[in-house]
């Protein structure tokens, strides 16, 4: 579903009911003094509304800050936190979780995610408090990220109600296995690294394509992951003029050959970011 707003547009997923806009702004090593006016510059003027932070960033303060100086209702963001494998242990977890929405200065974030699987817990462990936030108001929905098929599989088997699972992907990387199960399993995918940490931006063939459209490379492996079913995606940048390129991949659409040819390019397999532990990647 294509929604055309005031002065941008923007896809949508329906996840468990709630409207999730389909390109997000990553946070990733966005610290320091301007992060905050990063975030609001992005929301106020570029028209994002879906926002990545994590307790790992150390940054989920200057996140709310940003929020908030954009003027823009909380409840009109869609807000995503995750928690770090330090603090999936029973009596650490929704402390955890509390202090996160601390320093957000919020009272619920839209989306909270299980960081990595923990090598030194049962998974059981740390999704029960996961379905204990959610059920105390911490979060609307909950999700998961960089886990593998079998992982998936026994969330599955616990009955948590995931929505997503964020994991790396770009053209470059070979997910499909991964992916084809979480469609069938009505898992969506969220790409971090979606432009493969700078890598997108010098590729050839993306280039090329992007000619056609009078578009970036990045713009076309953006388009690509939102004309994709079931794919979110949150590209981090801290400059102006990208958050506004980043966005701007709403006006086109690549044909059935051009993603034929960009579906082609994970043959490369081009894996950039390692196990932390625990995920035995098998896709
Ligand atoms: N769940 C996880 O374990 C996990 C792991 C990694 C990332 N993530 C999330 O995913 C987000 C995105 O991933 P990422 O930060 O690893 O990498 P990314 O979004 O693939 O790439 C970010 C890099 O690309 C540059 N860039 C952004 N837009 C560009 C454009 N249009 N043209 C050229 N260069 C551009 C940025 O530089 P400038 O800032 O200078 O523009 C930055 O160096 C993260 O910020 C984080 O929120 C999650």
């Amino acid at each position: 579903m294509l929604i055309t707003g005031s002065f941008i547009s923007m896809k949508y997923l329906t996840l468990n009911n709630v409207k999730v806009p389909a390109l997000g702004l990553g946070t990733y090593r966005s610290t320091g003094p301007r992060s905050a006016d990063v975030i609001r510059m992005a929301i106020e003027e570029y028209g994002y509304r879906h926002i990545d932070t994590a307790q790992f960033y150390e940054n989920e303060r200057e996140v709310g800050e940003g929020i908030r100086r954009s003027g823009v209702p909380r409840e009109d963001i869609f807000l995503v936190t995750k928690v770090w494998p330090s603090n999936h242990a029973r009596d650490r977890f929704l402390p955890s979780v509390e202090s996160s929405l601390r320093k957000l200065g919020a009272d619920y974030v839209d989306l909270l995610l299980i960081h990595w699987p923990n090598a030194d817990l049962p998974l059981k462990t740390y999704l029960t408090e996961l379905e204990k936030a959610r059920s105390l108001g911490m979060t609307r929905l909950v999700g998961v990220s960089n886990f593998n098929i079998a992982q998936l599989q026994e969330t599955l088997d616990l009955g948590v109600p995931i929505v997503t699972n964020q994991v790396e992907f770009h053209p470059l990387i070979d997910q499909e296995k991964l992916r084809q199960f979480m469609r069938s399993n009505g898992i969506s995918l969220t790409a971090y690294s979606p432009l493969a940490q700078g890598l997108i931006p010098g590729n050839q063939l993306l280039q090329e394509i992007g000619v056609k459209y009078g578009k970036s490379a990045s713009q076309v492996a953006l388009r690509w992951m939102i004309q994709l079913d079931e794919v979110m995606t949150i590209p981090k940048t801290g400059n102006p003029a990208r958050l506004e390129e980043n966005m701007d991949i709403f006006d086109f659409e690549l044909s059935e050959t051009d993603m034929a040819q960009i579906n082609a390019l994970r043959q490369q397999n081009n894996r950039l970011v390692k196990d932390f532990h625990g995920a035995e990647w098998d896709s």
